[in-house]
Order: C-alpha cells, then sequence, then structure tokens
C-alpha cells in the first residue's frame, strides 16, 4: 500500500487553536506550539497536525482571487510556517469554509475551491478544516463538501480533509461518500461539562458512522482550558471543568473514535492535563489498527439508570476490548456490567482480566461480571483480556 493511500486511515491527533485563541493567532504562537510537541512528548504520544483554524487571512482577496494570509499575524508567509513545522516532523493545517465567508468573516472558498486547494497545496497545508457557514442555501453542502474533496484530492498533495458542518443535513448519510476523512457531528464545544455531557450522549448510537478513514469528530477537546478562552462563547464567562471532568471528556473522545484535536494552550499545561492528553492507553485504544465504533451497553438494573450512566465498549484489532464505565450522572452509581451482554457466557469458562488505564494497574481477573462505583461526572476505562 502507498502511504497516500492511509490519509485518514485512524482519527487524526493534533492541535488547533480556535479554542482557546480565536482571532488572536500569530506565526509565534504556532512555532512555539511547535517546539513544545516536540519537547513536551505530544510528537511522541501520537499528535502531529498543528492546525489554524479562521480569522488568518485578510478581508479580501488579492488580484488573483488568491486567499492572502494577514501580514501582521503571518508575517513570514505560509510557506516559511509550514517549512519550519515539517522540519519538527510534524503536519501543518488550515481552516477555509464551504461558504462565501468563513464564520468569522474571512473569505470562504465557495467557487474558488479548486484554486485554493492548489494554494493550499503550494504552500505545504496538510489538513483542511472546512467550515459550513455562509453557504447559499440554493445549492447542497453535499455537493460543495464532494467538490472540495475532489479538489483537494487532485491538488498534488496529500491533504487531509475535516470537513465542519456541526452535523447538519443528515451529514452520516452522505459524508463517508464525498471523500471526507473526518466530519464534525455537533455544535461547537464549550468548555463546561454540560456541553461534554450534551456532545458525547447525542453521538452514543452513532457508533457506526465512524471508523477509518472518515471519523465522526465530536469537536475539539477543552482538556486544561479551565476557562482559558478568550471567547466567551467558548468559555471566558462560562468556562472549566474540573480534572474528573476533563478526564471523562478525552475518555469519551477516545473510546468513541472521535479525532482528538487538543485545543488548550499547551504552552501553560499543568501536570494533570499532560497526564490526561498523553495516556499512553487511552491514545492505543484511540488510534486501534481497525477502528471500530464502541456500542453502548445499559448497566443493570436497567430501570434504576438515566441515559447518562452507560458503558462503552470497543473491540480492538488484538481481541481485547476497551471497555469504559460512565457516569455522567451527578451522583456517584455502581454500574453493573454482564459479561454475558459482550457475548461471553461463562459457559465459555472465559474470565476477564482488566487493567485499569487511568491507574495504569491491573486490577485482577473477573468471572460472570464486573460491578464498578463510579463516582459522579468521572469514569474508569479498562482494557480486558480473555483469559481461560
Ligand atoms: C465554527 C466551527 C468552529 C470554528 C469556528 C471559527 O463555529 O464549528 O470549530 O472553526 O467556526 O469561526
Amino acid at each position: 500500500m502507498d502511504n497516500s493511500s492511509l490519509l485518514g486511515l485512524k482519527p487524526a491527533m493534533g492541535w488547533n487553536s480556535w479554542n482557546t485563541f480565536t482571532w488572536d493567532i500569530n506565526e509565534q504562537l504556532i512555532r512555539d506550539v511547535a517546539d513544545r510537541f516536540v519537547s513536551e512528548g505530544y510528537k511522541d504520544a501520537g499528535y502531529e497536525y498543528i492546525v489554524i483554524d479562521d480569522c488568518w487571512s485578510l478581508k479580501e482577496r488579492d488580484a488573483e482571487g488568491n486567499l492572502v494570509p494577514d501580514p501582521k499575524k503571518f508575517p513570514s508567509g505560509m510557506k516559511a510556517l509550514a517549512n519550519y513545522i515539517h522540519s519538527k516532523g510534524l503536519k501543518f493545517g488550515m481552516y477555509s469554509c464551504v461558504g462565501t465567508h468563513t464564520c468569522a468573516g474571512f473569505p470562504g472558498s465557495f467557487e474558488h475551491e479548486f484554486q485554493d486547494a492548489q494554494l493550499f497545496a503550494e504552500w505545504g497545508v496538510d489538513y483542511l478544516k472546512y467550515d459550513y457557514c455562509f453557504k447559499p442555501r440554493n445549492i447542497s453542502g453535499e455537493l460543495l463538501y464532494k467538490r472540495m474533496s475532489l479538489a483537494l484530492k487532485n491538488c498534488g498533495r496529500d491533504i487531509l480533509f475535516s470537513a465542519c458542518n456541526w452535523g447538519a443535513d443528515n451529514v452520516y448519510d452522505w459524508i463517508r461518500e464525498s471523500g471526507a476523512h473526518m466530519y464534525r457531528s455537533t455544535g461547537d464545544i464549550q468548555d463546561n461539562w454540560d456541553s461534554i455531557k450534551n456532545i458525547a450522549i447525542s453521538q452514543l448510537d452513532k457508533g457506526s458512522y465512524t471508523g477509518s478513514f472518515c471519523h465522526n469528530d465530536m469537536d475539539m477537546l477543552v482538556v486544561g482550558m479551565y476557562g482559558g478562552s478568550n471567547n466567551d462563547f467558548i468559555g471566558s464567562k462560562i468556562g472549566g471543568c474540573s480534572d474528573n471532568e476533563y478526564k471523562t471528556h478525552f475518555s469519551l473522545w477516545s473510546m468513541m473514535g472521535s479525532p482528538l484535536m487538543i485545543g488548550c494552550d499547551i504552552r501553560n499545561a499543568n501536570q494533570v492535563t499532560k497526564d490526561i492528553l498523553l495516556n499512553p492507553e487511552l491514545i492505543a485504544i484511540n488510534q486501534d489498527t481497525e477502528g471500530r465504533g464502541a456500542y453502548r451497553i445499559k448497566p443493570e438494573p436497567q430501570w434504576f439508570h438515566s441515559d447518562d450512566v452507560f458503558m462503552l465498549v470497543k473491540v480492538l484489532t488484538d481481541g481485547d476490548l476497551a471497555i469504559g464505565f460512565f457516569n455522567l450522572s451527578d451522583t456517584q452509581r455502581e454500574i453493573s456490567l454482564l459479561f454475558w451482554d459482550l457475548g461471553l457466557p461463562s459457559a465459555t469458562g472465559y474470565s476477564l482480566e482488566l487493567y485499569d488505564c487511568w491507574e495504569h494497574k491491573e486490577l485482577g481477573t473477573f468471572k460472570e461480571r464486573f460491578s464498578p462505583v463510579v463516582p459522579a461526572h468521572d469514569c474508569l476505562v479498562v482494557r480486558a483480556k480473555l483469559v481461560k
């Protein structure tokens, strides 16, 4: 298999400027993030894309109709920035939009798709996030994603296509066929618990709509932001979660196969944030080769639990199972798993050897059932091995 055919095989991992910085971006920030990726272990953990979101260009195209990087923010230009990122062994992402304008009012790629794809290729772009604002109403979004997908696939460079239409217009029905490698399935995340919880619950039964080469993107991570956004909507007024909530957020996104795009300011990340974002066991579950979605099991007794208490199970390539016990409710719960519900009746003679992916330790070997007590807003994620 040649390398290009592997583009998008696994959920993308990287960093995106939007959650923390929105409009306040510049080339030094992007270079600093690239440096931190290398010096603080993000690159070694698998994070590779550094993505500039909205607000990078001037408000007008040039005389040839090309997009122009804002010279105040990016005085050395995008090619130089791409070269710098590539020199660190990392990949460079940029942002545009289906419509006439981006969500923040900069020029969008509508009717400039092939021209813009060519320009991104010349700059050395490896990833394009493609938003959904200012779309003329008489043309379908489906068609516009297909158009940019074709433009990217024929621009002479491997560019990962990250669609962002927030789950609108029955995106699940057509996005894989469009050629996109990942697609946003929900509205914008906010740095608070309700937002994390609502996004996760809304995607619980969408496990069959994610997988290799077209991943369900549940939006950028808010892990480690603690309210530190310059944007009121994302979090500066309403923001911040506890460390356990961030841990649960990362566990949900990892188990559900979402791309893992960091949104905090990694230049100031504390140790807890790094321990979450760099957790090798969770990342291995997210990046598992077969890329299967997770299925949900409702805990017993079912009448006792609401939709915010559940287990997620992901079948891994080597025959292990990743199992998450999620308690998104506001009170502590015992979450009971009958192995029968995994396809493992006790008559098979198998037990499960459980490894706790957050405490990084073996929990022991269990027969027939396992019933951890999980605090409110928390979770337990185990890797389970079948043993006789
Ligand atoms: C939309 C997207 C966000 C971000 C902003 C930029 O809201 O969903 O992720 O890209 O636009 O304006």
